[in-house]
């Protein structure tokens, strides 16, 4: 009993002190599901010891306090709420329909009732006034019986008619509804205001509630909200329709919004065909609902129902479970991308959101841990919406221990890489901080193998992403430098590697060897080097060990390559991992004929025009191909007397014959190679001198 007291004068307090924060300031401190869970013990707790209750107690007003500024309304019918479930869906509706038809005096043989079944908008209340079909007044659902004036601040909702639609309007009608804030609004406005600097709204549902509730209608004006209509207060002058759905369409006829998403019915199987098709969608809608509301369809019976205390009994609300949850953050780690990004999570006390339980959840980058000043041993809001993964809303500040904790920053806590050691930077102009260690990082070995094996890359024909899988998984390539190390043994216990493809795949790995500066620095999947830079890149120093040894200054002379791509090439080359790697690749033969940086036209095949056919035995066409352009030559598709020489592989065809009786020189892959090699050395003279 003692304890009791206790804890219903804390409750209380508390309780108090968040209506005060959400009224009032517009700020709550915890979610809605927090805030209800204390009003539930709060009331659970007096139903047991009614003598504990007091006038003053939370529980004994409906609403919130009245906010300062506004003018108070007072309801010509009450604003009442309805009674909210959490059971699951099958017995919610059963149980709701067992009681209509109790309180109806209906048995087993009476047909069954309809229903209209709809969303429950998570938003907030408002009455819209109108006499003779104009607007005269707004107003907030307050405690249920006074509520506060908010009419200038509806008026800027370009979704609200400020006339009804109708040749000869009501003398007076009430329309009730939710203004609310769909998702794509929320994100554009936060957008824009994070642009600008300014603090971004914490949910659409907040964002709703506290644009109605600002005292200046210019703020109001600029959040984008939306309204829909469930239902009526005052009527005067009106032929109210038979039936709730009736009504909405009436009002939808009037020109006031109403949501589409709403359905009639008979009996509870249509209720619990609506819950599973709105719990199954819920996601996709545009906006946020906390549930789906059931009402008895038609006005007469609705009547003859009436209310139990406040809430009526025609009408029943049932509730999702809740996206948004409180928990404290026990401990930020990172986890290391496929990309190298380092994603900062939050290592949470479990908590039950969304209907599974949450034990971490994502922090995007550092931008979102700065701006939402998240640290360890704070609590905060988590949602979690569908398939969505788990995210940390905002930090609940009022309950930031005290010392506060120190400001998380990743690369001051990660200054290298948890997964391998190396180097953490961050890019100017980048919200991630990534690992530099790009070849060598196992978070990042399989994107960083097919990179490497990819068609534009290295162009190692059979190693694709299962192959990869298995390679890494069963430990058998770290680096893509262990490509290279491969053998029949090693590949011979591998899913679906009969001993023909295992062939055929280390062959394609020693005809890779042969490729060009720019396919090899394009492979070693360095961030920000696409194709066209690695080109570039390879014309401009002509040797990897130029390259290697640029500057930021000699980097920046390269065409198109800016500050950002400078620092990527700069950092990666500076990792030592990174280094091991390349000398790796090159020691187990990987070349391409060197360029001096000397012009084309200069090149052995300098104005040559060579014709490939048949399959080379170790170089792919490709290579073969960049590789006489890169000694100044042209390669032709079509053999001619203009053709200087026809490079023939294996079942060379039409253009061999072509060739022999027009007397063109014909080469093998030998010949093409020695006459690529005399191209090399006389560049590697011309360097010496
Ligand atoms: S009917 C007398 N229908 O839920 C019954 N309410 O507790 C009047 N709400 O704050 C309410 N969607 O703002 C009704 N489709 C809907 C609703 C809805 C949201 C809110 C309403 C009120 C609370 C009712």
């Amino acid at each position: 009993m003692h304890v009791d007291l206790a804890r219903v004068t804390a409750l209380r307090r508390e309780i108090e002190r968040h209506n005060h924060a959400y009224y009032v300031l517009d700020a709550p401190l915890i979610p809605d599901a927090e805030y209800d869970r204390l009003f539930r013990e709060l009331q659970a707790l007096e139903t047991e010891y009614p003598e504990l209750i007091t006038p003053d107690s939370p529980t004994q007003r409906v609403g919130g306090k009245l906010l300062g500024g506004f003018a108070p309304v007072r309801h010509a019918v009450p604003m009442l709420s309805i009674r909210t479930e959490t059971d699951t869906e099958a017995s919610g509706a059963r149980a709701f329909d067992a009681r209509v038809r109790k309180e109806l005096g209906l048995d087993e043989r009476d047909p069954p009732v309809e229903y209209a079944a709809e969303l429950k908008f998570d938003g907030l209340a408002i009455n819209l006034r109108y006499e003779h079909g104009v607007l005269v007044q707004a107003a907030t659902r307050g405690d249920g019986e006074t509520g506060e004036d908010v009419t200038q601040n509806i008026r800027t909702m370009r979704a609200i008619p400020l006339r009804l639609n109708a040749e000869s309007p009501p003398t007076a009608l009430e329309v009730r509804g939710e203004v609310f804030m769909r998702r794509d609004d929320f994100e554009r406005y936060n957008a824009k205001q994070r642009e600008a600097g300014k603090p971004a709204l914490v949910n659409p549902r907040n964002g709703a509630a506290g644009s109605i509730r600002q005292l200046d209608p210019a703020i109001a004006a600029q959040r984008p909200l939306s309204f829909f209509a469930y239902g009526l207060g005052e009527v005067q002058g009106w032929n109210v329709p038979a039936t709730h759905s009736g009504t909405l369409d009436a009002l939808a006829a009037l020109g006031v919004p109403v949501c589409a998403e709403r359905i009639t019915g008979l009996g509870a199987a249509a209720l619990i065909a609506f819950h599973d098709d709105i719990a199954a969608r819920r996601d996709q809608l545009p906006f946020d609902i906390d549930g789906v509301v059931y009402k008895v369809n038609r006005l007469d019976l609705q009547r003859e129902l009436g209310f139990l205390t406040r809430e009526p009994r025609w009408a029943v609300a049932h509730k999702f479970p809740a996206q948004e949850q409180l928990t404290t953050v026990l401990g930020i780690e990172v986890q290391v991308g496929r990309t190298g990004a380092m994603t900062p999570v939050a290592r949470l006390a479990p908590v039950f959101v969304g209907g599974v339980t949450v034990t971490n959840a994502t922090l995007h980058n550092q931008d979102e841990i700065d701006r939402k000043d998240v640290r360890v041993g704070d609590t905060v809001i988590v949602r979690r919406a569908g398939d969505v993964i788990p995210e940390v809303v905002a930090a609940v500040l009022d309950r930031r221990p005290d010392p506060a904790p120190p400001r998380f920053n990743i690369l001051q806590r990660y200054p290298v890489c948890p997964e391998c050691g190396s180097h953490v930077v961050r890019l100017e102009g980048e919200s991630a901080a990534r690992c530099t260690g790009g070849l060598y990082c196992p978070a990042q070995r399989k994107q960083a193998l097919l990179h490497f094996a990819g068609r534009r890359a290295m162009d190692i024909e059979g190693l694709g992403d299962k192959l990869v899988d298995q390679l890494v998984e069963r430990g058998l390539v770290h680096t893509p430098a262990d490509v290279y190390g491969l053998s029949l043994e090693k590949l011979a216990g591998l899913d679906r590697m009969a001993e023909k493809s295992a062939a055929n795949l280390l062959a394609a790995i020693e005809t890779s060897k042969t490729t060009t500066l720019a396919r090899f620095i394009f492979a070693l999947g360095i961030r920000n080097i696409g194709e066209t830079t690695a080109k570039d890149l390879a014309k401009h120093f002509g040797t990897l060990d130029r390259l290697l040894a640029a500057t930021e200054a000699d980097l920046l002379a390269v065409r198109d390559v800016g500050p950002i791509v400078a620092q990527s090439i700069i950092q990666f080359f500076a990792e030592p991992h990174n280094l091991e790697v390349v000398n790796t690749l090159r020691a187990a033969g990987v070349h391409w004929p060197e360029l001096t940086g000397l012009v084309q036209s200069t090149g052995v095949l300098a104005g040559k025009t060579l014709v490939l056919t048949g399959a080379l035995p170790a170089m792919t066409r490709e290579a073969a191909k960049e590789m006489i352009e890169a000694a100044g030559g042209k390669v032709a598709g079509s053999v001619s007397k203009k053709t200087d020489y026809v490079v023939a592989g294996e079942e060379a065809g039409s253009k061999l014959t072509k060739a022999q009786e027009l007397g063109v020189a014909i080469l093998d892959e030998a010949g093409l190679r020695t006459l690529l090699a005399s191209n090399n050395n006389n560049e590697q003279h011309a360097l010496d001198f």
